[in-house]
């Protein structure tokens, strides 16, 4: 069963060390290695909320909801060990329902296809290619009501 909370403190390293994970930083838009000192000062900032996921007790990902220029910008990582189980869909489910009504929107690379269908999966529109930081993307968009 797959269970979602807000973030505590005690899940900052959590958060990085799935953030930091060497194979995934390409499907960030800043994939420079992240040193814990820096990721706990933005932990600190942040403006949003991390949705921390838990699948029959075991922790299998984080979803982060932040407000940005187009509406609620959403972020998601699978734990490794738990990917392509439907967690992702799922989670991205769970943590919009519980984050409540909105427009979400996500940025996507264009070669990151697991991402791209699971947020097809979850709702989210078919992507439009854009930009961001100076790399090509997807955006998407799913309104809530
Ligand atoms: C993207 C990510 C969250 C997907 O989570 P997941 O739990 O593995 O995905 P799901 O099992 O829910 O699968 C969702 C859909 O994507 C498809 N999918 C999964 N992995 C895939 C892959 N490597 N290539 C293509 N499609 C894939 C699944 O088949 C499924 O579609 P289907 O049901 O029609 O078959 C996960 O791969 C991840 O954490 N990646 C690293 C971090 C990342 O890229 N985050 C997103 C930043 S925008």
């Amino acid at each position: 069963m797959l269970t979602l909370r807000k973030a505590n403190d005690h899940d900052c390293l959590r958060v990085y060390l799935w953030r930091n994970r060497a194979e995934d930083r390409k499907w960030h838009f800043d994939q420079q290695p992240i040193r814990l000192y820096e990721h706990a000062q933005w932990w600190e900032d942040y403006t949003g909320t991390h949705y921390i996921a838990q699948h029959d007790g075991e922790f299998c990902g984080y979803v982060a909801i932040e407000p940005g220029e187009l509406g609620l910008e959403v972020d998601i990582t699978v734990d490794v060990d738990h990917r392509g189980k439907g967690l992702g869909v799922d989670m991205l489910h769970s943590a919009l329902a519980a984050h409540g009504k909105g427009v979400y929107i996500a940025y996507i690379k264009t070669d990151n296809a697991a991402s791209r269908n699971a947020f097809i999966k979850a709702g989210f529109d078919e992507p439009t290619v854009t930009t961001r930081n100076g790399q090509d993307c997807y955006v998407c968009r799913r309104v809530t009501t």
